[in-house]
């Protein structure tokens, strides 16, 4: 059980905070150009109806379940399911994959503090060298900005919740946000970046096809950050009266409006400097796009803006991406610190020196894996490619077993738990009450039309697409060569 002390102090705090968690860089560039690609304005539309029909009752499932057992992943699902090894197996799951998540996303979270203060430095020029990139990755000044995350990270983590992730986010998040709209506004003042807009928002029907609408439900789970066990640990530091459907639609809504909003800065940044781009040709890897690609677009700004003023768009661009890792990063290891805290009865710090500690070596391991090291470069072999430790990491954690953990939380809140806990809970903060505690208006019941929908959702359908999605991604992965 959590300490009193582990509580967010108000929603705003938790909505934050959350959002912190489900803000990162695949909803300033991910999800702007893959709806680009994918049918524009068709492809949103599909993207929002994800959003809506299902992450959205996962997404209430994992807070629920958080704040019924006051417990990590690992500790809520035992007692959900009354002391079940299979479950409790599903919950150690729900931890490897957080921890195996952080690994990969702070070697990018390191290379994005690397970008930043090389713009920082007047190096934009040497950015845009497309050797740049490979380069820089295999230096050895990657190990000094992943000691400064590493850093950072624990000095989050261990001034705790409130503190920690709480502030950070509440100071972090607002700075995001004015940083996002002061860029797209800037770029939508550029030559041609309507055309730009054209392609992200007029809907093309005749892009959907069975891959696009997988596609976009992929981002659609990944950007909210479910099957992470970052909602259910969240959910276990939530406020007792807090109504968990407002404070989900919040969340939700909110990283949405990101990534909605980056689409605005992303793709018209894009055509205002190469007018001809054929979205198709755009690349898949949101990576190379921002390591890559980005920094060739504020290159080409020059002519127009001076050297001097490009630099300071790359910096804003970087800033941002940077917060936004950071934030993710900093909720996904919170969930191992958590169990471990809780389960060993040790204390925050020692905890979180552990854990990061173990992040921190597996970080330097992927670090390596890009031709440093042979035997981690060409690591495994599987679907007929030679795989890095870091491609396997992504590969299996974050494209495959996410899905599957999104499963085994519907099985586990509808058909273990029982049914009558998870109505409890989104009754909860639905009227009005006289606690000091609780000075928002009250929420939707168990009966509004977003309760009764989850509770038939996670039960059917749910379940059903996420067991879809889990074995066709198996099966083009790993056994399709
Ligand atoms: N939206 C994130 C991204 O775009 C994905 C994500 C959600 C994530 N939660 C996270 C990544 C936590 C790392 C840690 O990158």
């Amino acid at each position: 059980m959590n300490s009193s002390g582990d509580r967010f102090s108000s929603k705003i705090g938790f909505v934050l905070a959350a959002a912190g968690s489900a803000v990162g860089i695949g909803n300033l560039v991910g999800f702007p150009v893959a709806a680009t690609k994918n049918g524009g304005g068709a492809f949103l539309l599909l993207y929002l109806f994800f959003v809506v029909a299902i992450c959205l009752p996962l997404m209430l499932a994992e807070l629920a379940l958080g704040r019924a057992t006051r417990s990590n992943p690992l500790g809520a699902y035992t007692q959900a399911s009354g002391g079940s090894v299979v479950w409790r197996a599903a919950g150690a799951l729900s931890l490897i994959t957080p921890f195996m998540i952080a690994v990969f996303y702070t070697v990018i979270t390191v290379w994005l503090l690397g970008y930043l203060a090389i713009v920082l430095g007047g190096g934009l020029a040497s950015l845009a060298d497309p050797a740049y990139f490979g380069e820089f990755i295999n230096g050895a000044s990657v190990f000094l900005f992943l000691a400064l995350v590493i850093g950072l990270v624990v000095l989050v983590l261990k001034a705790g919740v409130q503190d920690g992730i709480e502030r950070a986010s509440r100071t972090l998040m607002p700075v995001l946000f004015v940083m996002l709209l002061g860029l797209a506004a800037f770029v939508l003042t550029l030559p041609n970046a309507l055309q730009g807009l054209k392609f992200y928002l007029t809907p093309d029907f005749s892009r959907l096809n069975l891959q696009v609408v997988n596609g976009a439900l992929s981002q659609a789970f990944f950007s909210l950050s479910l099957g992470m066990g970052i909602l259910v640990t969240y959910g276990s530091y939530m406020r007792e009266r807090e109504n968990l459907q407002t404070s989900a639609s919040w969340v939700a809504g909110t990283d949405t409006a990101v990534a909605l909003t980056a689409g605005l800065m992303t793709i018209p940044a894009i055509f205002a400097i190469y007018p001809d781009t054929n979205p198709q040709t755009l690349s898949d890897s949101t990576v190379g796009l921002i390591f890559s690609f980005f920094p060739k677009i504020f290159m080409a700004l020059v002519p127009t803006t001076g050297y001097l003023l490009a630099s300071a768009l790359a910096f804003v661009f970087f800033s941002l991406a940077f917060i936004a890792a950071i934030t993710s990063l900093v909720s996904i290891i919170e969930v191992p610190v958590s169990a471990l805290k809780n389960e060993t009865r040790s204390n925050r710090p020692t905890s979180v020196l552990l854990v990061v500690g173990a992040v921190a070596s597996g970080a330097v391991l992927c670090a390596l894996s890009f031709g440093q090291t042979a035997a981690l470069t060409e690591f495994v072999q599987y679907g007929g490619q030679t795989k890095s430790l870091f491609d396997l990491l992504v590969d299996v954690f974050y494209e495959t077993i996410l899905p599957l953990n999104g499963l085994l939380i519907c099985l586990l809140v509808v058909w273990r738990w029982k049914r009558a806990n998870l109505t409890q809970q989104l009754q909860i903060g639905s009227q009005p009450t006289q606690s000091q505690e609780s000075t928002s208006p009250p929420g939707p019941g168990s009966n509004s039309f977003l309760a009764r929908y989850t509770h038939h959702a996670l039960a059917w359908w749910i379940p059903a697409i996420l067991g879809l999605v889990f074995t066709l991604t198996v099966y083009n992965k790993f056994l399709a060569a």
